[in-house]
């Protein structure tokens, strides 16, 4: 499996920066990362370099994935994803806490590395470790022939092509398809039905036409990212599916804006961080049309019981929101997806707004591969 990509994809391509130009690719790559894999005869999905037969593949009792940053954050969604489409139980670490605390290294348990650059140090030194004590290790890497991915038994490329920004975006994205055809493969081989697999293959199927109706609504985002550039803090909040959409989103905002942001299961707001909110303590709540929807929305009340101002990444229109950001809908286990699409527009713009050097944030670089 090799693509190579030709020196235009390296070029600005008339944006102003590596990353809004990331951001505006994300359609294609997401058509990418789907191409020649579907396979609408048995509703899966074909995985190359995989090197899993299905009888292995059913011996997997658990999944953990690991990864750093953004991809981390990745892993996060992944986890969701196998957990609900192929009933394995899965979860994500950062790679660096998880090679520092004498894991447990289990022969049921399938370790997926997750890395745009493949050559991140101390996700390298997780594989390695792992390696080292006869773990089956998949990779799921942007950059073909990279250490992580020649260090691992086989694994998914990611075909995000070329980014260059330090902060991840269309990359971030690839990642997250790439593990809902990972765990479509897996729940294929085990209990997901012929008709899941088929919602989840339509669904995969309009995720590249709707990343570009998202990326239509930019000027709107831009107005709103003006309206919230003057808060020194930001919280961003969601549920299951939502909360690791809401820390990512928070991480971006951070990392090139400069303003701070943390991230919280909206259940979790009761217990500690409601404290902080006020009007100068803007709420990013992702509320998508789920089996949460009234919890969600409970959360947003109890924002605006404390004056909060609230922007809601929703498929639908917010009451108690201030402002909200439009989504279109798509199966819900895909839809975290596409609701981390309009946040990154939201920290690009605050970012340009507040004048910061957007491609090569202060004290970041885009791999880091010493420890
Ligand atoms: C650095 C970058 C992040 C990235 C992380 C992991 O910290 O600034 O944007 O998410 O490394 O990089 P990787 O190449 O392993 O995905």
């Amino acid at each position: 499996e090799t693509v190579e990509y030709a020196a235009e994809s390296y070029d600005l391509g008339g944006h102003d920066t590596y990353m809004h130009k990331e951001i505006s690719e994300q359609a294609d790559a997401v058509d990418r990362a789907l191409r020649g894999r579907i396979d609408d005869r048995f509703s899966t999905v074909h995985l190359g370099g995989l090197n899993l037969d299905a009888r292995e593949a059913r011996t997997i009792r658990r999944v953990k994935i690991l990864g750093c940053g953004t991809s981390y954050h990745a892993g996060q969604i992944g986890a969701q994803m196998i957990e609900e489409l192929a009933r394995i139980p899965s979860d994500a670490e950062p790679a660096s806490e998880f090679r520092y605390r004498d894991p447990v290294v289990d022969p049921d348990t399938l370790y997926v590395a997750v890395s745009q650059s493949g050559e991140t140090y101390d996700v390298l030194a997780a594989v390695q470790e792992l390696k080292r004590k006869g773990a089956r290790v998949l990779g799921l890497v942007n950059v073909v022939g990279s250490a992580i991915a020649r260090e691992t038994d086989g694994g998914i490329y990611v075909h995000a092509g070329p980014e260059v920004c330090v902060v991840s975006t269309k990359c971030f994205t690839n990642m997250v398809v790439s593990f809902a055809l990972l765990a479509l493969h897996l729940g294929r081989i085990r209990d997901l039905s012929v008709a899941d697999g088929k919602r989840i293959i339509e669904g995969l199927r309009k995720l590249p036409g709707q990343i570009d109706e998202i990326l239509k609504g930019e000027e709107e985002i831009k107005k709103l990212s003006a309206a919230y550039a003057d808060a020194k803090s930001m919280m961003f909040i969601g549920r299951v599916r939502g909360y690791p959409v809401a820390r990512e989103a928070s991480l971006k905002l951070k990392e090139v804006s400069y303003i701070h942001a943390e991230a919280y299961p909206a259940s979790e707001l009761k217990h500690g961080p409601l404290a902080l909110i006020e009007p100068a303590m803007p709420t990013v709540a992702i509320v998508p049309d789920d089996d949460l929807l009234e919890k969600n929305r409970a959360a947003l009340e109890e924002i605006k019981a404390r004056s909060g101002r609230i922007l809601a990444v929703a498929h639908q229109d917010q009451e108690k929101a201030d402002d909200t950001i439009i989504v279109p809908k798509n199966e819900p286990e895909l839809d975290p997806i596409l609701m981390g699409i309009p946040l990154q527009l939201l920290a690009y713009h605050t970012a340009l707004a507040l004048g910061r050097d957007i491609d090569k944030p202060r004290n970041l670089a885009k791999s880091v591969t010493v420890e």
